[in-house]
């Protein structure tokens, strides 16, 4: 079991925080002109949409499908997430925590300049949301999503709006249940006018006491709740233990034709997590080496083989929704790793998501000198 993944309270990422998104001051892009009046944009999107709405009524009797009702198939929805850059470390913080990135909102321009087609943006809404009903999400963090969504998508980004790090609901789902429903009632609701290219991701990687069929049923039943504001929007699931592969075949979708399934790779987790501080026992890890031999590459390739033979029976999109190796380990051996499971990924048919964009361990970006690892880049992108 992946106990691993508890984050002692030590990280030692240092610095600023968060999103600057109430305080940058950055201009948005001239490109889309509903980004021009506020960062926090979306009160102007969704009167926009609704002003044009009515527009339509008066003109023409048939009514004309929204934004949502024209919703692409998850496949087009997937081919949006070809290469993702994950925003790790900030808005998946505690309250009052920092782990290092600080993202001002012009870095969303940056990375849709470096060629990355979609960001994935983890957010731990349950530690902004009330304990008790309704269960109310604070607004200072609805104004942060917000912001980040807006300049992803006036950069032509499609973006990935997941609920992440909901520890109290993996250790005890049924005690957490109706918040977790009222949580995603209000995340869809209030982005139910968003354009097809914001993706919903119901749960990042359940794991412990939410796993197999508990994990199918409110997996299934919070798609329900989302459906009732999003018909037709796009809705990514993943399996129990973390998104392994290997539990795919206990994930039960939904009956439902916008889908996109997801895993998560860190294979093999010794040299992926060597020295991470959050992994019991990972300081005896550091030196593991990935030499990229064939049977190195057998041994990934297998695993993701097995992901995409299962996509295929389901007939679903498959996301590799985080791949990533922290930097303790071996530059060349992390290149080539990166490397490999993106092309793989690709030859899979898989869309793909690294991460992560600025944390100092796994980070492609290096946020203080404002600077990509050329390297990793190249490892993403190159042929
Ligand atoms: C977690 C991160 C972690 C990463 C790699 C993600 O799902 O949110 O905090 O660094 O996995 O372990």
């Amino acid at each position: 079991m992946l106990t691993h993944r508890r984050r002692l309270a030590a990280v030692i990422l240092g610095v600023a925080l968060v999103v600057q998104a109430c305080s940058n001051s950055s201009e948005p892009t001239a490109s889309n002109e509903s980004t021009a009046t506020t960062e926090v944009g979306e009160t102007t999107l969704r009167a926009e949409t609704q002003e044009q709405a009515t527009q339509t009524d008066e003109i023409d009797e048939v009514e004309e499908p929204t934004p949502v009702d024209m919703m692409s198939n998850p496949w087009e929805a997937n081919a949006r997430l070809a290469a993702t850059l994950n925003l790790g470390g900030v808005l998946e913080v505690d309250r009052g925590e920092t782990w290092g990135p600080d993202l001002a909102l012009d870095d969303i321009d940056t990375i849709a300049a470096a060629g990355f087609t979609a960001v994935r943006v983890p957010v731990r809404w349950s530690v902004w949301a009330d304990e008790t009903p309704p269960f109310t999400i604070d607004d200072e963090l609805h104004d942060r999503v917000d912001a980040v969504i807006e300049r992803a998508l006036a950069n032509d980004l499609a973006v990935v709006l997941d609920v992440h790090h909901f520890e109290l609901l993996t250790q005890d789902p049924e005690g957490q249940r109706e918040r977790f429903m009222a949580i995603w009632r209000q995340i869809a609701e209030r982005h139910a006018d968003q354009p097809p290219e914001v993706i919903f991701e119901i749960l990042n990687e359940p794991n412990t006491n939410l796993d197999g069929a508990i994990w199918n049923e409110l997996s299934a039943e919070a798609l329900g709740v989302i459906r009732e504001s999003n018909p037709g929007r796009t809705v990514m699931i993943g399996p129990g233990n973390w998104y392994s592969v290997l539990e795919l075949e206990q994930l039960e979708l939904p009956d439902d034709d916008n889908l996109i399934a997801s895993v998560h790779f860190y294979e093999p987790f010794r040299f992926t997590h060597q020295g991470a501080t959050w992994v019991e026992g990972a300081d005896q890890w550091t030196g593991t080496q990935w030499d990229g031999g064939e049977e190195d590459r057998r041994i990934l390739a297998d695993e993701l083989a097995l992901a995409g033979a299962w996509a295929e029976e389901q007939n679903v999109p498959m996301f590799v929704g985080e791949f990533g190796a922290l930097i303790e380990a071996d530059s060349d051996d992390r290149l080539a790793w990166v490397a490999f499971v993106r092309q793989t990924s690709e030859a899979e048919g898989f869309a793909w998501g690294y991460w992560d964009w600025a944390t100092f361990n796994f980070g492609v970006y290096d946020n203080d000198a404002e600077a990509w690892n050329e390297d990793l880049l190249a490892a993403l992108f190159g042929s």
